[in-house]
């Protein structure tokens, strides 16, 4: 490429929020590049994150499944055998069909992928394997990474992150996870089901701190039940690879140590904005205490014409909180006005069954000091669950208790993830309980359970 190309915008990173942010300023008409250092498109989210670990939990469910579970259901099957190395390939083709699904939408919006990594050379110009383009406006979009233990050094072998855990070459006997956050219990959930004894080791006293606590009781209650092991309120002080990765562990309090050992650790306590090589101190752009690059309410950093998004600013780290900051600001750049509600951001936990919030725990609310109303209706009342022979946990609508306004809702049950839409379309549009029991949901679906929750607002649920 010419050195004297120059763009309207070159986004950095081609994970959720820098490919998505490149098309939608495409499709607005500007010149667009966006520079990406990684062999594949899509960033960690399509390469070492969301979607190969969607794809073994998929796997690990059908196996658990066919060994477990179709004989409840009178499927008789037997000879079940896990072939990790075609569990493995499954995940690799679909990363790669993903991956390559990017480079075909880079072509047909006419992005140019500039193959490298990005630097800041001067105003409105990034340097890529020392050829220099200019631009009216940058956007970095360079994500996470994952962050380590003092004293406990990740081999990506014995003591793996996320990464590590996506590609064990056989299962292992014994695993300890660090951190019972969404990391912890998704690739905990995976090597569960293909046969390790997992122990989940977590900090705080609860699993999956910031969800509603009761939904995070629940999920720990069922998620025992399926073999996991919970030491809570504990803290590793060192791992240390050997025969076996020896840990010790001890009470977050204080207390007496204990030593034990696993044939893997997964770390997964939780991941840093990665901001590596830009030359953002060079550029002048100012981070904030926690190495995030400090962005005003519309992606500006204090450097004119560079912008962020994603993971390496504030804000939950999840693929579509990017996408839609990629957006947003793409259609901003655009002469567009644009609006993320922060509130509204789904989470999910692709766990079996699954766990999805959406708005204020009651955590959250006590704190503030809003009255609010609750509605919970349990899965074991809802004909399509027992169909499903999914009845574990509840769906819960928490209402302002003067407006009736939905504030939140909290599922742990199958396909929460997919449930919870209807919560966040109805919040965009500030709907009441009453609203949502008011609508008619179709006969028998798991949604049933979102109304009668909603019914449940009110005292006056059908089926219980
Ligand atoms: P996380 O922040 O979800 O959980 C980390 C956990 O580690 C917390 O429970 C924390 O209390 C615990 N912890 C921290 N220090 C510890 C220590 N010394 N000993 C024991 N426990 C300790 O982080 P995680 O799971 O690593 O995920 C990273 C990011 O990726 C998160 O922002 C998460 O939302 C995102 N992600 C989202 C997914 C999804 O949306 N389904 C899937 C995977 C990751």
């Amino acid at each position: 490429m010419a050195a004297s190309t120059s763009y309207d915008l070159i986004v950095i990173g081609a994970g959720p929020g820098g490919y998505v942010c490149a098309i939608r300023a495409a499709q607005l008409g500007m010149k667009v590049a966006c520079v990406e250092k990684r062999e594949k498109l899509g960033g960690t989210c399509l390469n070492i994150g969301c979607i190969p670990s969607k794809a073994l939990l998929h796997a690990s469910e059908r196996f658990d499944g066919a060994q477990h579970h179709l004989k409840d259901l009178g499927i008789e099957v037997s000879g079940v055998k896990l072939d990790l190395k075609g569990m493995m390939n499954h995940k690799d083709k679909v990363v790669a069909d993903n991956t390559k699904g990017i480079e075909f939408l880079f072509k047909k919006n006419k992005i140019d992928w500039l193959k490298g990594e990005g630097k800041f050379v001067g105003k409105g110009q990034v340097s890529v394997n020392g050829t220099t383009y200019d631009t009216k406006n940058i956007v970095i979009a360079t994500g996470s990474d994952v962050v380590s233990l003092p004293g406990i050094v990740i081999d990506e072998k014995q003591i793996v992150s996320s990464t590590g855990a996506l590609t064990l070459e056989k299962v292992p006997e014994t695993m300890v996870v660090i951190g019972a956050g969404v990391i912890g219990l998704e690739l905990g959930s995976v090597w569960s089901r293909l046969g390790s004894k997992v122990t989940v080791i977590e900090y705080l006293d609860r699993i999956l701190p910031g969800m509603d606590n009761e939904v995070a009781k629940e999920a720990q209650k069922i998620l025992k039940k399926q073999g996991l092991d919970f030491k809570l309120a504990s803290k590793v002080t060192s791992a240390k690879a050997g025969k076996k990765v020896d840990l010790t562990v001890e009470p977050a309090a204080g207390g007496a140590a204990e030593n034990i050992s696993a044939d893997i650790v997964l770390v997964a306590v939780g991941r840093k904005p990665y901001v590596d090589g830009l030359g953002v101190k060079e550029a002048g752009v100012a981070l904030d205490e926690r190495g995030r690059i400090k962005t005003d309410g519309h992606f500006k950093t204090n450097v004119e014409g560079i912008y962020a998004i994603g993971d390496v600013i504030i804000g939950p780290m999840l693929a579509h909180k990017a996408e839609d900051e990629g957006v947003v600001l793409a259609e901003m750049l655009a002469g567009q006005s644009g609006h993320i509600d922060y509130n509204l951001i789904p989470g999910v936990v692709y766990t079996f069954p699954e766990i999805a919030s959406v708005g204020k725990t009651e955590e959250q609310l006590k704190t503030d000091g809003v009255e609010y109303k609750i509605g919970k209706f349990p899965f074991m009342a809802n004909g399509r669950a027992r169909a499903m022979n999914a009845t574990e946990g509840f769906v819960k609508i928490i209402a302002d208790a003067k407006t009736d306004k939905v504030l939140g809702c909290h599922i742990v049950g199958p396909e929460a993830g997919t449930l919870i839409a209807e919560i966040v379309i109805a919040m965009e549009f500030g709907a009441s309980a009453e609203d949502v029991a008011r609508t008619c949901h179709a006969h028998p679906t798991l949604e049933e359970a979102t109304k009668e929750a909603a019914l449940a607002v009110h005292g006056r649920p059908i089926h219980i």
